[in-house]
């Protein structure tokens, strides 16, 4: 036969269009698009069905090296199980340079920890510590060109932070060789001058977390991106972007036609700082991620900006720590001052059912913006469209296949290795039916059946976003 697979009749969706099609596949690939294809050797029925492309997360940690006893509870088998049934059919996780150590050996060891384990395809961000002249002049050049076309640059964490003449430095490396910088934007030094107060004053439950990042330390570590970007004249990503005062701050970049991108994630939508506790109980360790859940108030903001295109890029910062467990938010086995407590929150999963049900179905931005956010948009920003992200003759066959139906939420049914999920019980409006990685079945809407190893590392391009070179 002509095709390995048809999909029949799908009401498929681009970042672009919506439009009822056969998909024919062969070879992994979509090779037909239109009515009335011929016969598949293996024919789905999608009628009714919206179809869209496998969502690329291209924010999310796993199997990252922490300080002990912190471990991340998702390798990338678990992580991208938990990805595929969740409608994610591409992840971007991050291969960290520790200080002291060269950006290659973060690469040999990220392989290392991939290699054969993945279900579904995956592309490496870099994560730059350490940016010694070796790495400036002669590492991060030569990596970018063989496919690690983004990195990630911290302005807080001690163990990750640079300086603003560091940032400048690797921005330039950017600039010259056509890479995305994805900025995690935060004032350091006012972060640990506001957790000493906290902790001189007895202050150190979860819930302390938000106050000692309030969105002041976001807003002005944002501005400050922003300028050393412009003082570079290169464009940036900054990452998980929270609330209004950052969004001000993007949104005066754009103004004054700088090109800074964007990135949201579904816990600055569904998310408030209560969720780290109205008092001091240690459940509010699960909702403990940087920048924190701000404000009701931001939730719209939020909206808002996925709705009019402030935001590039919908992640989900997916870092997996246990609650319950000496190696996650528990160090050693004991309830710790907020400053020890892992940071980060699991979301691989949920991210494309929550923007889907509550975004789509919800009425607040279209189905094509949706496809723009999840799939399209990162594919681009980091070098993979258009193989990866959209639905086009030459393009994979990643797929998923929607089906609406109420669903609640329930860790129980989730198939990451963390012991909770901050969205338990909320109540869906669909889940994925069918999950297709290079025309095969990976979640039959029951089970995880991709087989482990079957996905692909993915040297990425120049990211298209960004003016030729
Ligand atoms: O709290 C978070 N977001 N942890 C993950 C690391 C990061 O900064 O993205
Ligand atoms: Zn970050
Ligand atoms: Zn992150
Ligand atoms: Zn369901």
């Amino acid at each position: 036969a002509t095709f390995d697979l048809v999909i029949r009749q799908a009401r498929a969706a681009t970042a672009s269009d919506v439009f009822e099609t056969d998909i024919g596949i062969r070879g992994g690939r979509i090779v037909q698009l239109g009515q009335g294809l011929a016969q598949g050797q293996a024919e789905i029925d999608a009628r009714g069905r919206t179809v869209t492309p496998g969502g690329v997360d291209a924010h999310c940690h796993l199997d990252q090296p922490m300080e002990a006893p912190a471990r991340m509870a998702d390798d990338f088998r678990t992580g991208t199980r938990s990805a595929a049934a969740g409608g994610t059919t591409t992840v971007i996780p991050f291969a960290a340079q520790a200080k002291g150590e060269s950006l290659r050996a973060a690469v040999v060891d990220y392989h290392a920890r991939s290699e054969g384990r993945a279900v579904i395809d995956y592309a490496f961000h870099l994560i730059v510590s350490d940016p010694t002249p070796e790495v400036l002049a002669t590492e991060l050049p030569a990596l970018i060109g063989e496919g690690y076309t983004s990195f990630k640059v911290y302005m807080t964490y001690d163990d990750l932070k640079l300086d603003d003449g560091q940032i400048l430095d690797v921005l330039d490396v950017a600039r010259t060789h056509g890479a995305l910088a994805m900025l995690h934007a935060e004032n350091a030094d006012c972060i640990e001058w506001l957790t000493r107060r906290l902790e001189a004053a007895g202050r150190t439950a979860p819930r302390f977390h938000a106050h000692a990042r309030p969105m002041l330390v976001e807003r002005e570590a944002t501005h400050r991106a922003i300028a050393l970007s412009q003082l570079v004249d290169v464009p940036i990503l900054i990452v998980h972007v929270s609330g209004k005062e950052a969004v001000e701050q993007i949104r005066w970049a754009r103004a004054h036609g700088l090109p800074v991108f964007a990135e949201t994630c579904p816990q600055y939508l569904f998310l408030t700082a209560e969720d780290l506790g109205i008092d001091d109980s240690y459940h509010g360790a699960k909702c403990i991620c940087s920048p924190p859940p701000r404000g009701k108030e931001n939730q719209q903001v939020i909206w808002d900006g996925l709705a009019d295109g402030l935001f590039t890029v919908f992640s989900s910062d997916h870092a997996p720590f246990k609650f319950d467990a000496p190696e996650g938010k528990k160090p050693g086995g004991a309830e710790v001052p907020f400053r020890h407590i892992p940071n980060g929150i699991p979301g691989l999963e949920t991210r494309l059912p929550l923007l889907y049900s509550e975004g789509v179905l919800g009425g607040r931005i279209t189905l094509q913006k949706f496809v723009e956010l999840t799939a399209t948009n990162p594919a681009k920003a980091y070098g993979l469209h258009p193989r990866k992200g959209t639905i086009a003759i030459g393009s994979d066959a990643d797929l998923v296949i929607w089906d609406e139906h109420e669903h609640v939420v329930r860790n129980a049914a989730l198939h990451h290795a963390v012991d909770y999920t901050p969205y338990e019980g909320m109540v869906l409006q669909a889940w994925p039916a069918l999950t297709l990685s290079r025309g095969e079945v990976v979640w039959d809407g029951r089970q995880v059946v991709g087989r482990e190893g079957r996905g692909r590392f993915l040297p990425c391009g120049q990211p298209t976003l960004l003016p030729k070179r």
